[in-house]
């Protein structure tokens, strides 16, 4: 190992878990218990209603091509730096403090924001769900009370705003706050305090449930797709870029790549697989395969269904199946599918994003207090909590576009920076131990930061101009804070002798 672990929580997630006792099947099913989540059974609906109708299929095609190419380079990096805080640590031991603060700083938007975009998600189809049973949330307390004018169902709704306009007019719904979300993140919140053990069982108990419902719509519903809510199936431009048209199939791109945040799972375990060389690179290859056939399918069939214009709604699946009588049957299944499903994609963000400040705080980034660990549960609770707070305040007060589409983007920089972090590795540390090395490396790696920085570009301007809002935050902090407090890195990258 590359270096020495002295913290209560390293030990207990890191080291412990070093064991080399992953095969194939498990890496494949880790991804796709972290990856399926609200991309498809929320975001797919607002993608293909706002931006490219049913050709979301061929988004989902693009998103998956370039996730490929950014997950093999992460699993380079992965394999060679075992330790809690991802991509974040990675830069940290090979390009130096500023750009580690960088990558943490979007890392945080990646899990901290999108565990607030899946409780969002998560609320639409909880309160269907107390609805078919006879119990309505109040509306006051089911929506967040803020929205973008680019949603239909807000009242300052304008498609031809520009950027700058489209920020200035946020309109307010009227409603309170959303309830469930901020429920369902408290409740994650202290389950994570208490302590959680994410056994491989509870994994694949989660993969079954969210892998049954999505074959069983993509099933029950082929069938049944109505050809005329294909057709056309590229929806003709309505004059302005990213809206329909081939233009809004690639924009569409950015906002659905959402739906494949979490294949960095994979990586993640480089260390505990068995065969890293060849078993990492098929567990992400598998993941990502099996998610892009599904998601196509799913997206066509649920635009098959229903017209994609009425699919900006928070369940759009279930709203979907619930369009044809011969696929309703299948609403209320879909409705409690989803409440598990996504109960515990939360979870497992919520997870990553305190062992990511965990590790900020150890390499003195943000204070101290993120890395204190409870006496008695031996979790670090106060990264917890605070992670709680913020994350129950932006899944109560902001809609899930905005959220989402800022987590693609913020997770999209963070893998354009990975993969330019392999190339450079390469030349600055030719001789480190790398159990898995990217293939083709230097067309992937480039690749995979072209892919990643189109995606991002086709991603509409308001979503960049909160992203140039977060960098100034954080480089306000890092200014301030981190600077100043930054300790040496923890780690060193092992080389081979000189020969
Ligand atoms: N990919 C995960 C989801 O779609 C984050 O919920």
């Amino acid at each position: 190992m590359a270096g020495v672990i002295e913290d209560p929580v390293a030990e207990q997630h890191e080291v412990h878990d070093l064991n080399p006792t992953l095969g194939v099947l498990h890496l494949i099913a880790l991804g796709i218990g972290a990856i399926i989540g609200a991309g498809i059974f929320v975001i797919t609906g607002h993608a293909a209603a706002t931006y490219a109708g049913p050709a979301v299929v061929f988004s989902f095609a693009i998103a998956g091509l370039g996730c490929l190419f950014a997950g093999l380079c992460y699993a380079e990096f992965a394999a060679m730096i075992p330790v809690a805080g991802s991509a974040y640590t990675y830069t940290l031991a090979t390009m130096g403090r500023f750009m580690a603060w960088f990558i943490g700083w979007n890392l945080v938007l990646e899990y901290l924001a999108a565990a607030s975009t899946v409780a969002a998600g998560w609320s639409g189809y909880f309160e269907r769900f107390m609805a078919y049973l006879g119990h309505p949330i109040p509306v006051a307390l089911a929506s967040a009370p803020l929205c973008v004018p680019t949603d239909v169902h807000c009242p300052t709704y304008n498609a031809g705003y520009s950027a700058l306009e489209a920020l200035s007019h946020i309109g307010m719904t009227g409603t309170y706050f959303n309830l469930p979300a901020v429920g369902l993140i408290i409740f994650i919140s202290l389950v994570l305090i208490v302590g959680v053990h994410l056994s491989a069982n509870f994994n694949i108990l989660m993969v079954s449930i969210k892998l049954a419902i999505v074959l069983l719509v993509i099933a029950a519903g082929l069938p049944h797709v109505v050809a005329a809510n294909h057709t056309p199936f590229v929806v003709p431009n309505t004059g302005e870029w990213g809206q329909f048209g081939w233009s809004g199939v690639l924009r569409a791109t950015g906002v659905i790549f959402f739906a494949y945040i979490g294949f960095d799972a994979v990586s993640v375990a480089a260390q505990e697989a068995k065969n890293p060389k060849r078993d990492v690179p098929i567990g992400i290859l598998g993941s990502l395969l099996i998610c892009t056939v599904l998601y196509m399918l799913m997206s066509y069939v649920l635009t098959g269904l229903a017209s994609y214009k009425t699919l900006n709604v928070t369940y759009p699946v279930s709203e979907a199946v619930a369009a044809i009588p011969a696929t309703a049957w299948l609403a209320q299944i879909v409705n409690v599918g989803a409440i598990v499903g996504l109960a515990s994609v939360v979870l497992v963000l919520l997870l990553g994003q305190s062992r990511i400040f965990y590790a900020m705080s150890k390499d003195g980034m943000i204070p101290p207090l993120f890395g204190q660990v409870h006496t008695r549960f031996r979790t670090p609770w106060k990264s917890t909590i605070i992670t709680g707070i913020f994350a129950a305040v932006l899944a109560g007060c902001l809609p899930l576009d905005i959220l989402g589409e800022l987590v693609s983007i913020g997770t999209l920089l963070a893998f354009v920076i990975v993969c330019l972090g392999v190339m450079v590795l390469r030349f600055t540390k030719p001789r480190a131990l790398r159990p898995f090395r990217t293939p083709y490396v230097w067309i992937v790696a480039p690749l995979g930061m072209i892919m990643c920085g189109a995606m991002m570009a086709w991603l509409p301007l308001d979503t960049w101009l909160r992203l140039i809002g977060w960098t100034i935050i954080g480089l306000l902090i890092f200014a301030f804070y981190g600077r100043r407090h930054a300790k040496a890195a923890r780690w060193t990258i092992k080389e081979t002798p000189a020969e």
